[in-house]
């Protein structure tokens, strides 16, 4: 076998289900509100995989964690809510079982047609641990394996990286297009390359930054996280969240950025507020006027810079919030950027939008279809982005020896 070949990840065109049970991990951790499900694209997402196999003649074994009930049974976490839209959306029963490897589950995957669906993996706490015993457990429900839960393919969870060791297996679609779509930005891309960052913590967010130096034009940085990388400029940012322990390290990555030429954008002004609650007093100020406060948004003139540079790119990146996106009066700057992704997609421009609020600040402005790619991963998108082998798909490479 060719090297190539050997990496190519197998897709489930590569897969012979016949009639068998096939195990399908889906990532269906979706957000529910007094058990109902506030935003169902990840369930959306899984479909076309689910019919496809559905299509050929397999029956389905569909398994998803939801929440992080660490180990325990959570009533408020059970997936019963998730498997009744999925039936709406494949137009056919969906069993969902109460236990996740139990009597309940082996009795329904041996006898009942069409699709199972497993209950939350992780109210095992062996999934968490990639436990053999639970591996070889979940693959004794199927004679094949599927994995479409891009979201969580960054974790080497036993769903994700045990049952690939027992199983013939393979990527769903979502998987292989979400791996594709966002591989395509590393490998190839037109300049001007603009990547957006925001959020709350620097940390999670350096390891992108720093492979992305290599690579981009312009860094815009939002989000409380600015507020460290200011800091390591040496400006004064009040009250703001700060992450002082990883001062220095930011100072290295912006010091690689500017000997790379690349321009690593900051906030000049910002919404400065006495909480970041919703109700506190606030007002957009130049940074230098921020005084005792801290901040929650990033003002009119920086959202302003920012949309600029993004309508001007040829391929863009964003993930994460420019400000406490989740409160109305601080979610100003977050849909500036949202609003400029749409028109730089409009443009003819790559886009690609990660994370659950970057995410939902399109759909709010109605245009998350005005965007190349919206990625149903957080976590695991930004890991592809920091060059990271993601451990499902290194197990789906690996196969089963
Ligand atoms: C996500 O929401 O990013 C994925 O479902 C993974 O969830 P986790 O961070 O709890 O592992």
């Amino acid at each position: 076998m060719a090297a190539e070949d050997a990496k190519r990840l197998p897709t489930i065109d590569d897969l012979d289900v016949g009639d068998g049970r096939v195990l399908v991990r889906c990532d269906l951790n979706v957000p529910l509100e007094e058990g109902h499900i506030t935003d169902d694209m990840r369930v959306r997402a899984s479909v076309p995989t689910l019919k496809a196999l559905l299509d050929r003649g397999a029956r389905l074994a569909v398994c998803s964690h939801l929440g992080r009930p660490k180990g325990k049974v959570v009533d408020e976490l059970r997936l019963a809510p998730v498997g009744e839209r999925l039936a709406e959306l494949l137009d056919r029963e969906v069993t969902a079982v109460t236990d996740v490897t139990g009597p309940e589950a082996r009795g329904a995957c041996e006898s009942a047609a069409g699709v199972v669906l497993l209950e939350n993996l992780r109210f095992d706490r062996r999934e968490e641990e990639d436990d053999p015993e639970f591996a070889a457990e979940l693959a004794a429900l199927a004679d094949a394996y599927v994995n479409d839960a891009f979201g969580s393919s960054h974790r080497a969870h036993a769903s994700v990286v045990g049952v690939p060791r027992h199983l013939p297996s393979a990527a769903g679609y979502l998987l292989a297009e979400e791996v594709d779509k966002l591989e395509r930005v590393l490998h190839d891309p037109a300049h001007p390359f603009v990547a957006v960052l925001g959020g709350a913590k620097v940390s999670d967010k350096l390891g992108v930054i720093d492979h992305l130096i290599e690579r981009v034009d312009t860094i815009c940085v939002g989000g409380a996280m600015a507020f460290t990388l200011l800091v390591a400029r040496g400006t004064d940012v009040g009250r703001s969240l700060v992450e002082h322990d990883r001062v220095e390290e930011v100072r290295a990555v912006l010091d690689r950025a500017e000997s790379a030429g690349i321009e690593v954008m900051l906030p000049v002004d910002v919404v400065a507020a006495e909480a970041g609650e919703e109700g506190a007093a606030h007002e957009e100020v130049v940074l230098e006027d921020i005084g005792d406060r801290l901040g929650v948004d990033i003002g009119p003139g920086t959202g302003k810079r920012f949309a600029d540079v993004v309508r001007g790119a040829r391929t863009v990146v964003w993930n994460g919030p420019m400000g406490i996106f989740e409160i109305d009066a601080f979610s100003k700057g977050t849909l500036a950027v949202a609003e400029a992704i749409a028109e730089a997609t409009r443009n003819g421009a790559y886009t690609v939008v990660g994370g659950g609020d970057s995410a939902a600040a399109m759909k709010k402005l109605g245009k998350d279809d005005e965007v190349s790619h919206v990625s149903t991963g957080g976590g695991a998108s930004l890991e592809l982005l920091e060059g990271k082998e993601l451990p499902g798909i290194a197990a789906l490479r690996r196969g089963r020896n």
